[in-house]
């Protein structure tokens, strides 16, 4: 089964399954069809991440997180007057880290894949060759960002229109499918090198961005151990830094487990306000001690220590809202140190793989590289680049999370895998900026302790609290009954916000039968057979 942001991508995936591949494989093919069919997100101008479980049990984790380029430095979004200029970290050449995901595919191909690479990249190039038609949630993106890619553009992209999209056009992309024609013959090196090589830094001195020729040649994915906790009887396997996710996820984890939550009911009173209670805890420790481990000591075991964040919610009261301000991040004494897409795939034989991958905001800097007709990143805003200044996510930082050369920016991106008595139960994983953490460990929830289903469980609302600003999200009809009063008169200050997540996950049923969970708040497609 492949659950993803695009029926087509779905449909890739599964094509590549049914003639033999594995998973990775799948996922591989799902990727790069996601960067034609799903371009505000899917890509092959930005980075992400993968957590992988072969059906003997071994595990994996890869990080191909875009880089902040060599001549990137701490101070280059503030003016003249030290204020933090938001624009230039997240709109135009300025803002774009150095791509991971062409290299981290290949590395991902390279430990796992079976059939070959041009095999994995034809179908795509097709649909950038014949074109895709779109549906009526891209159409309404699209008139959306007309302005904003006029703007950030020398030349008229296949994005722009002059009239409106409509469901059903057809958007042909001649230059991505030279781009991936290019890849396919050459490799990694034909994105990092030679002529796409040519086009991204012809690009970038267009418009005063920092990618050099050497970025590109030296970037590398890094294997990275993932991060393990348990919950309830069940392993969680997830991304570890610089994704903030992995850490992140099981310390709510841990903090729920003490409590009779199937008891108190989804989304009552008493369970939004103990988790809005432990994310005011776990987002100040992400915003004090999280960042790229290459870079910075992160005290991984002391935050993943049960007595540690037994500690740290310790003060937590069921009859008032703490206030943001005063939470601050535990004490660890000497510091060891909107728009993504998720895909979840699992193949005949168990083998598993979770994906999360972006460009940072819908459609990235929105810049196309002029003659290889792909999104870049404006994955630069996901570093802290004034202390205590919120990103476009309202995230705050600190040192951990400074921009510096060749340095990866925090993540929060959290694909999981969860295993029960060494068997394979869930894949899960969503966009959402800061609140990817919060959806994955809702839904986690809405599985183990509240016995959903998965297309229940990705269906269900969701609410979310990120330290600051100091509120709960909440989606649209997520609360019923007296439950947004009973927060209220709790201190906690609610906003209504349209839509949380768009997850795409798999649930393996006692029988062994694949329950996909593909969000109807989006396109998303859950194809199995
Ligand atoms: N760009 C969103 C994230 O990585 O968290």
């Amino acid at each position: 089964m492949v659950s993803s942001a695009h029926p087509l991508a779905s449909a890739v995936g599964l094509d590549v399954m049914k003639n033999g591949g594995n998973a990775i494989d799948a996922a591989i093919a799902t990727h790069f069809a996601l960067a034609v069919v799903y371009p505000q997100a899917g890509n092959i101008g930005g980075g992400g991440f993968a957590v992988i479980r072969m059906n003997d049990g071994t595990i994996s984790s890869l990080d191909f997180r875009e880089k902040a380029p060599a001549l990137a430095h701490r101070e280059m979004y503030l003016n003249a007057d030290g204020q933090l200029d938001n624009l230039l970290s997240t709109h135009g050449h300025m803002a774009t880290g150095v791509p991971g995901a062409v290299d981290g595919m290949f590395a991902l191909h390279q430990k796992y894949g079976t059939l070959p690479m041009a095999e994995l990249i034809e179908p795509s190039i097709k649909m950038a060759q014949r074109g895709y038609a779109i549906t009526p949630l891209a159409a309404e993106l699209l008139n959306t960002k007309q302005e904003e890619f006029q703007t950030h553009n020398r030349w008229s992209t296949p994005y722009h229109s002059d009239q409106n999209w409509q469901a059903g056009d057809t958007i042909t992309q001649p230059d991505l499918a030279q781009t991936l024609e290019h890849i396919q013959t050459n490799g990694r090196n034909g994105f990092y090198e030679g002529i796409v090589a040519d086009q991204i830094v012809a690009e970038m001195q267009s418009g005063n961005g920092l990618i050099s020729y050497a970025d590109l040649k030296n970037y590398q994915s890094v294997w990275r151990k993932p991060i393990i906790g348990n919950y309830r009887g069940h392993q969680i396997i997830s991304m570890a830094p610089p994704s903030s996710g992995g850490i992140a996820l099981i310390q709510l984890l841990q903090g729920t487990e003490g409590y009779p939550i199937a008891d108190w009911g989804h989304n009552s009173t008493k369970t939004i306000h103990l988790m809005a209670e432990l994310e005011k805890r776990v987002y100040a420790d992400r915003a004090t001690y999280l960042g790229d481990p290459d870079f910075v000591d992160i005290p991984v075991n002391q935050l993943l220590d049960s007595l540690y964040n037994q500690q740290r919610y310790a003060d937590i009261s069921f009859d008032k809202a703490t206030p943001s301000e005063l939470v601050s991040a535990g004490e660890i004494p000497s510091s060891e140190s909107p728009e993504t897409t998720h895909l979840s795939v699992v193949d005949a034989d168990g083998n598993a793989v979770a994906i999360t991958t972006t460009l940072n905001s819908s459609f990235g800097n929105k810049v196309m590289v002029k003659g290889a007709g792909f999104f870049l990143n404006n994955e630069m805003d996901d570093f802290s680049s004034k202390p205590g200044v919120p990103n476009q996510f309202g995230l705050i930082g600190g040192d951990a999370n400074a921009i510096a050369p060749h340095k990866r920016m925090l993540s929060s991106m959290t694909p999981t895998i969860v295993t029960k008595n060494g068997k394979l139960k869930m894949v899960v994983g969503t966009p959402g900026g800061s609140t990817i953490i919060t959806s994955v460990y809702q839904t986690l929830l809405n599985v183990i302790d509240f016995d959903m289903g998965m297309q229940e469980a990705v269906h269900a609302k969701k609410v979310h609290h990120q330290w600051y600003p100091d509120e709960i999200r909440v989606e649209t009809d997520a609360l019923t009954g007296s439950v947004e009063t009973d927060l209220e008169q709790l201190g906690h200050q609610l906003r209504m916000t349209d839509k949380i997540g768009r997850m795409d996950c798999i649930l393996v049923l006692p029988d062994g039968r694949l329950e996909g969970g593909a969000d109807p708040r989006g396109d998303n497609t859950a194809l199995g057979y």
